[in-house]
C-alpha cells in the first residue's frame, strides 16, 4: 500500500463527513443550520458544503451576506470540467471513477473567495445551475464527489453536506466518501417513501449509518406514527424538531435560521451523533 494510501486511511478513521438528504422541503437546510450552530456551541469548527444545485439561499440561513464563489469556478469552470469527464470517458475511466480533483486537500487550502467565514462556520458551494439549456448537472456531482474524497479534516472538524432534494446525488455516487446520512422526513407518505429509498441507496454503497431526523412535528402521536413507520423498516429516528413558528418566519424574511419552540430539540441530535 502507498504511504498516500495509509494516509487517507488514518485521515478516513478520524473524518466526520455528514450528509443531510431528504424530500424536497423536509427541511434539510434547516438541519444543516441548526446542526452547524450546535456543533460550535459544543466547540466543533464546522464546514457546510451546499451540494444543491438549484437552491441558492444556504447562504443566507446561516448568516452570511453573499454566497462563496462556486467551487466548479476554483476548478476551471463548468465547461472545461465538461470536457475533462468526456475525455476521462474517453481514455476508458468508468463515470462513477472519474477523479475531477487528484489530490488530498484541507480547508486551509482553498482560497477564501471559494470558502466564506462568519462566527466559526465555514460555507463552501459547489456551483449552481445557472442557465437554460447549460446542460446536464454531472460535473457538479462529480465535484462534490471528488472534493469530499479528498477533503482531509482534524479530528475537531466536521463536514455537513446540504444534499440534492430527492436520491439523484447516489447514482452519481456524491455519497461515498460520507460518514453518515441523515434523512430529514416531515409528516407525509412521499417523505417517508424517500427516507426508505435513501436508506436503501446508502445501504449498497456500505453506508451503516444512515439515521431519520423528523421535522416539523406538531404533536407526539404524529412523531410516533413516523417513527413506527421509520422502525419497521429499519431506520433509527434520533431525534425531531418540532414546527416552530420562527423557523418559518426567519426561512420567509431570509434571516439566518433561528429556532424558538425547538431551540433544545437539535441538542438531542447532537448528544446522539456526538456522544
Ligand atoms: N421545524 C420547522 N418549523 C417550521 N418551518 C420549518 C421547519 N423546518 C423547515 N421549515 C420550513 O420549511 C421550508 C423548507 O425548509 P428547507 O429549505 O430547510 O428545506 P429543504 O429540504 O432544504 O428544501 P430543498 O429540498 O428545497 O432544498 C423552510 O423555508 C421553512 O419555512
Ligand atoms: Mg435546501
Amino acid at each position: 500500500m502507498l504511504i498516500a494510501d495509509c494516509w487517507q486511511l488514518w485521515y478516513d478513521k478520524v473524518m466526520n463527513k455528514i450528509a443531510v438528504c431528504g424530500k424536497g422541503g423536509s427541511g434539510k437546510s434547516v438541519l444543516v443550520r441548526l446542526l452547524a450552530d450546535g456543533l460550535r456551541r459544543h466547540g466543533r469548527r464546522v464546514l457546510v458544503v451546499d451540494s444543491d444545485e438549484s437552491n441558492t439561499g444556504l447562504f443566507r440561513m446561516l448568516g452570511f451576506a453573499r454566497p462563496p464563489e462556486p467551487l466548479v469556478g476554483l476548478l476551471g469552470g463548468k465547461r472545461k470540467l465538461e470536457e475533462m469527464l468526456e475525455e476521462a470517458i474517453r481514455a476508458g475511466t468508468p463515470e462513477m471513477q472519474v477523479d475531477l480533483i487528484r489530490q488530498p486537500l484541507q480547508p486551509k487550502d482553498i482560497p477564501p473567495e471559494y470558502m466564506l467565514e462568519k462566527d466559526g462556520t465555514r460555507l463552501i458551494c459547489i456551483g449552481k445551475i445557472l442557465m437554460a439549456l447549460e446542460g446536464c448537472a454531472c460535473p457538479m456531482g462529480i465535484v462534490s464527489r471528488s472534493f469530499l474524497k479528498r477533503l482531509r479534516l482534524e479530528p475537531d472538524e466536521v463536514v455537513l453536506v446540504d444534499m440534492e432534494a430527492g436520491v439523484e446525488h447516489f447514482g452519481r455516487g456524491v455519497e461515498t466518501s460520507i460518514d453518515c446520512v441523515l434523512v430529514v422526513v416531515e409528516p407525509s407518505l412521499d417523505s417517508l417513501e424517500v427516507a426508505e429509498k435513501i436508506h436503501e441507496l446508502a445501504g449498497q454503497i456500505n453506508i451503516a449509518d444512515v439515521w431519520a431526523v423528523l421535522n416539523k412535528i406538531t404533536s407526539e402521536s404524529i412523531a410516533k406514527r413516523l417513527t413506527e413507520y421509520l422502525d419497521k423498516r429499519g431506520i433509527r429516528v434520533i431525534g425531531e424538531i418540532h414546527q416552530d413558528a420562527e423557523i418559518f418566519e426567519s426561512s420567509l424574511e431570509g434571516r439566518p435560521v433561528q429556532s424558538g419552540v425547538s431551540s433544545y430539540d437539535i441538542d438531542k441530535i447532537l448528544d446522539f451523533l456526538f456522544p
